[in-house]
């Protein structure tokens, strides 16, 4: 059973809006939120209310479509925070917007910029978001009349919406071909979620697990909790538990006593960027992970587009990395666990080397890190 609601639709012709599935409230509501502006989506993803690499940058896409909405007028307070309770803390102050509405004439091109620079400063380490706005960009560059823009972004946010679906699809394949050989009721270990919430289809890592069990391989999945916002528990384990797969949740420093007993075959996760070596930065605890399977012997996998392959820099020393508040570990979802004061590191990406990664699953086929794509 697919989930109930998707992670994000536009809703409407070019004055629509981008209603997204606020994953800051599963797995105990069911919400959607409509995005009306360019400040709503840049929220949105700033606070993980749309989150995971290739879902960022289709929100960010639609958000650049927002710049030109008429609706974009409308008062921006109140709406994206209306009646949330994601139990998330406080954001610091947002950069300011690009005026929006406003786009007539040759004003356009420079509305879309804008648009495309204030969304570019949401979060920095998925390279998604960067793909998916460059592309945005092109096409306000690409010398239509400006009342053609609106027509003609909102197309290319489509495509970028659907090419990742197609991604997922295709990335599920080639997964569940090179894991054909494991036995049937074989134990995958997965960190934070790189599933349908996470992407525009039905995942990356999660998609070669559907596509295993669709393939009656039955996987038992190992969730990983993925301190400190919980994405394994809240979303991955919400998504396996709607597709009736065989889960066990975990937290992150169990993974090397199941590794350990025998009970794990092959970790897959997704990734937010891989530098042309194939290091690869993915939500911090990956690399822990992928230290623990080459101790045991299980082998590590990436599954990911090849809208997340960098190859402008060299390695992962050169991915910058999220720094989010301390907050989110001593007050996270509004419970105290430590002392006021306390100094807090709290970086939301790790980077796995390439070395400890046996191959990348990617939509083209099976690669090696450091291949080319
Ligand atoms: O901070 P998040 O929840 O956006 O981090 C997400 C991840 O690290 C995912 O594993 C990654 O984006 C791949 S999603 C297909």
């Amino acid at each position: 059973m697919p989930q109930p609601i998707p992670t994000l639709r536009w809703e409407g012709g070019v004055d629509g809006h981008l209603v997204l599935l606020d994953q800051t409230r599963l797995p105990n509501e069911v919400v959607e939120l409509h995005c009306r502006t360019v400040e709503d989506v840049w929220q949105a993803i700033k606070r993980l209310a749309v989150r995971g690499a290739p879902a960022i940058g289709v929100a960010a896409a639609y958000g650049v479509c927002l710049s030109l909405n008429s609706s974009g007028s409308l008062p921006l307070a109140g709406r994206v925070g209306e009646g949330v309770r994601s139990g998330y803390p406080a954001l610091s102050p947002l950069p300011s917007p690009p005026h929006q509405g406003e786009g007539t004439g040759g004003n356009n091109i420079e509305v879309v910029r804008l648009a495309c620079d204030y969304l570019a400063t949401s979060r920095p380490t998925a390279v998604n978001l960067f793909w998916a706005l460059n592309r945005m960009r092109d096409v306000a560059a690409c010398g239509l009349a400006p009342e053609q823009l609106p027509q003609a972004l909102l197309v290319e946010a489509r495509a970028i919406h659907a090419e990742d679906a197609a991604m997922c699809t295709a990335i599920g394949q080639h997964g569940a071909d090179l894991l054909a050989d494991l036995p049937v009721g074989t134990g995958i270990l997965t960190h934070c979620n790189a599933g349908a919430l996470a992407t525009a289809g039905e995942g990356t890592a999660l998609s070669v697990i559907f596509e295993l069990a669709r393939r009656g391989k039955r996987p038992h999945v190992w969730v990983d909790e993925t301190r400190p916002l919980l994405q394994g528990a809240r979303l991955t384990a919400w998504e396996l538990t709607q597709r009736n797969i065989d889960c066990t949740l975990i937290t992150d420093s169990m993974a090397a006593q199941v590794m350990r007993q025998g009970r794990v075959q092959a970790v897959i996760t997704g990734a937010d960027r891989i530098a042309a070596n194939g290091d690869s930065a993915n939500k911090i605890g990956t690399y822990s992970v992928a230290v623990l399977a080459h101790a045991h012997d299980v082998p590590f996998y990436i599954a990911a587009p090849s809208s997340t392959f960098d190859p402008s820099i060299a390695t992962g020393d050169q991915i910058p990395i999220e720094q989010r508040l301390g907050d989110e570990i001593t007050c996270g979802f509004g419970q105290r666990t430590a002392p006021e004061g306390v100094n807090v590191y709290n970086p939301a990406f790790d980077v796995t080397p390439a070395r400890l990664i046996r191959a990348i699953i990617t939509e083209r086929g099976v690669i090696k890190p450091g291949a080319d794509l």
